[in-house]
């Protein structure tokens, strides 16, 4: 594929957080002359390098109940080579919707001879693993996993891990779009091939995303995305001293990270993930907090936002999670110690503003499970090994 070269990185400690980088064709063909390199401001990536990556790659798919049709298209767009790690949390009772999802993918899986697990988030065997390994930030009071997408990615990247993957990406399992996943997971594998770190992540900016109002309207931004960028920019302006606009994708759902930064990374609650991700990043390798991740500083972070050519359209759930997301994402910030008072003051004006708290009022702290690192992810590991074959699709 082409991409444009990252051409500007804002520095922030060991951070390296790139610019946005806009794919300029979706392939570059085997023949074509490499432009001589960064000349007209783009990269080639061939094949082979894109191919390398996926085949070191996990691709984990929370689920939660999502039409059929949906979950089948999602698979049919995710590179060959990579590793499928579903993560479900859909109903058993009545109408075994879990059932209908192994059944779909086992039968892709057969037709394309490749290699994908599953597994229900509310698996006991799952939960005593954690339990044994010490994560119980990821048990509920039942004993079980959290309900939640957040306790689905952490599953499926200590799965992934388990699968001796390095790299793990997420895509939902509700898009409409096979071609649009195929790019996502190519994106990402181009992230990685540019990143000097181990300890990388790739977040995907949609090009347009489209809205069905009175005919197909290409929306450009999301309201929501506006007020998490905004905020997310304005905590490292206020450390770095110098306005930035860096941040575009402090919402995106579709991200990927290497495994040796996904396990040193704390996760938060409901649509606080992604926005967490990077506040922790910043915290704890921005140079401004201590660290206790020496190796980390030395090499530091790569992060690649990459704009899609696909457009993104995927099921719309209603307008009522808006409110929550906004919440979500401020209290990230708000509740961070990099948080300084007026950006406080900045976050409470904003949160009244938009009527989701009253005047006076402060957004609660997040509920965080803590990094896998913190646990004993090799109990965990060994567990889910031993019980690997149950949880493939092809049995
Ligand atoms: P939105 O796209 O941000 O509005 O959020 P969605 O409701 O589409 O959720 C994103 C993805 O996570 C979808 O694939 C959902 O099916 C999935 N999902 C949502 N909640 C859960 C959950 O509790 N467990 C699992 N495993 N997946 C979930
Ligand atoms: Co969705």
């Amino acid at each position: 594929m082409y991409i444009e070269s990252p051409r500007y990185t804002e520095r922030f400690g060991s951070v390296r957080m790139n610019y946005v980088q806009m794919v300029v064709a979706l392939d570059s063909g085997t023949k074509s002359e490499l432009p001589p390199h960064g000349a007209m401001g783009v990269m080639k990536i061939d094949e082979e390098t894109i191919k390398h990556f996926e085949d070191k790659m996990a691709i984990v798919i929370p689920i939660k109940d999502e039409k059929l049709k949906l979950f089948e298209g999602v698979i049919s767009g995710i590179p060959h080579d990579c590793l499928v790690i579903t993560v479900s949390n859909s109903q058993i009772e009545k109408i075994d919707r879990f059932r209908m999802e192994g059944d779909a993918l086992n039968q892709i899986c057969r037709f394309t001879s490749r290699e994908a697990l599953i597994v229900h988030q509310k698996d006991p065997a799952i939960a005593e693993s954690l339990a044994e390994a010490g994560y119980n930030d990821l048990l509920g009071e039942d004993g079980l996993v959290r309900d939640g997408k957040c306790a689905a990615m952490v599953i499926g990247l200590l799965m992934a891990k388990a699968a001796g993957k390095e790299y793990v990406g997420f895509v939902d399992a509700d898009n409409y779009f096979p071609g649009a996943i195929l790019e996502y997971v190519r994106n990402y594998a181009a992230g990685f091939s540019m990143a000097k770190s181990d300890y990388s992540m790739v977040r995907i900016l949609w090009h347009y995303k489209p809205k069905l109002s009175a005919g197909l309207y290409f929306k450009k931004w999301g309201r929501v995305s506006e007020i998490t960028n905004k905020y997310l920019n304005d905590l490292i302006s206020s450390k770095i001293g110098f306005e930035t606009e860096v941040v575009k994708t402090g919402n995106a759902g579709e991200h990927a990270i290497s495994m040796k930064l996904a396990e040193i990374l704390p996760y938060a609650a409901g649509y606080a993930v992604e926005p967490q991700e990077l506040v922790s990043i910043f915290e704890n390798f921005g140079g401004i907090l201590p660290t206790r991740e020496r190796k980390v500083m030395e090499q530091g972070v790569d992060i690649f936002q990459i704009e899609t050519r696909n457009p993104h359209l995927h099921e719309e759930k209603g307008d009522e999670h808006l409110k929550d997301m906004i919440l979500s994402a401020l209290s990230t910030i708000y509740h961070s110690p990099l948080c300084d008072k007026e950006l406080k003051q900045a976050v409470l004006s904003e949160l009244v503003r938009q009527s989701i708290i009253k005047e006076g009022e402060e957004p609660l702290p997040l509920h965080i499970t803590a990094a896998p690192k913190k646990m004993d992810t090799k109990k965990f590991v060994a567990a889910i090994q031993e019980d690997f074959d149950k949880y493939r699709a092809l049995q």
